[in-house]
């Protein structure tokens, strides 16, 4: 009997073609109703004698199928990997996947050009919070409460009676005071304002702070810390001008005015036809703020600016509507 049923199994095992079909062998055989199992099931009603030989040899039976099931899968897996292979076609000619590579937006890029500038030039670059108190974004900087820069129109106020910092002047009071003077130091971000926005204002834009705060600080060391930036961010000499302006946070104030880079001076849209872009407001940092910064003004001076990263970006790409800087848009940010 045991013959007949080994013959038996073996020819459906040898019969099996694909890995699927050897698995339903192995069930009906093996598997908790398989033919094998009922049989080893029965053992326990008969005598003690009948019952060990005829378990023996029910139980070497079983051996046997699982090792002709074994050899049997290794044959058939294999041949089920042979005619995959032969039904797919490789084409070694085709051309490959290139993959795409990311990209630095331009913000980015003048950034790094900058601090570069400045790194070599022993600047700290520091990194100041976008939510400000009222002091160290007004009065710290000396703009009294009733300036009109404090107009809500201009600034956006948190409902917990902070602010979003409108420029990145906060952090010159917060550098006194986290530095050792003499210090130097950059400060570049993000800054927000409450403006209708169109090609040349955005309500969301960057700038870069610059402070050097030591003893005998003159507007010279001003005037060449500032060409030595411009002549490293645009890699070509460039011709400024400078011009008296108003900040309460400086005395004297400066606007110091880039020859249009984009024009070269001879009158464009970016320039508004002038043939100079303002680009970077300036000064000597005024006693007060020193003051405010925990420093005695009449041992430590300093000068401050604060460049339009967002207009230095235009400038260096020749970008026509500032927009475009922060519009998410990634056809805009794969041709830097
Ligand atoms: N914080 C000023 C602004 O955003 C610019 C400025 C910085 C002016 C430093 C003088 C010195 O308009």
């Amino acid at each position: 009997m045991m013959d007949k049923l080994l013959q038996e199994a073996l020819e459906h095992i040898a019969n099996a073609s694909s890995t699927a079909t050897l698995k339903e062998v192995e069930v009906s055989w093996l598997g908790k109703k398989g033919r094998l199992t009922n049989l080893l099931k029965e053992l326990g009603s008969l005598a003690p004698d009948e019952r060990k030989a005829k378990g023996q040899a029910l139980n070497e039976l079983k051996r046997q199928i699982i090792e002709a099931i074994a050899n049997r899968e290794l044959a058939v897996v294999q041949a089920e990997l042979d005619a995959q292979a032969m039904g797919e076609r490789l084409d070694p000619t085709l051309p490959g996947f290139t993959p795409k590579a990311g990209r630095l937006h331009p913000l980015t890029l003048v950034i790094d050009s900058v601090e570069d500038v400045f790194e070599r030039m022993g600047f700290h670059i520091l990194d100041y919070p976008e939510a400000e108190t009222e002091f160290f974004n007004f009065d710290g900087l000396n703009i009294p409460a009733d300036h009109p820069a404090r107009d809500t129109q201009d600034t956006f106020y948190l409902t917990d009676g902070n602010l979003l910092r409108t420029h990145t002047s906060p952090g010159q009071v917060r550098a006194m005071r986290d530095l050792k003077p003499p210090f130097r130091a950059i400060f570049p971000g993000r800054v927000f304002r409450c403006e209708a926005t169109d090609a040349s204002h955005e309500h969301t834009f960057h700038q870069v702070e610059g402070l050097m705060i030591d003893r005998n600080v003159s507007v010279a060391h001003m005037l060449h810390s500032m060409m030595t930036l411009l002549t490293g961010v645009f890699g070509r000499q460039v011709q400024v001008r400078l011009r008296p302006g108003f900040f309460p946070f400086v005395e004297p104030g400066f606007e110091l005015d880039l020859r249009c880079m984009v024009c070269d001076g001879a009158g464009c849209p970016v320039c508004k036809q002038s043939g100079w872009v303002e680009l970077l407001p300036c000064g000597l940092v005024h006693p007060n703020v020193i003051r405010h910064g925990g420093l005695d003004p009449s041992e430590w001076e300093g000068w401050a600016f604060g460049l339009g990263l967002s207009r230095l970006v235009m400038m260096r790409y020749q970008i026509d509507d500032i927009r475009w800087l922060l519009s998410g848009d990634l056809r805009f940010v794969r041709q830097f």
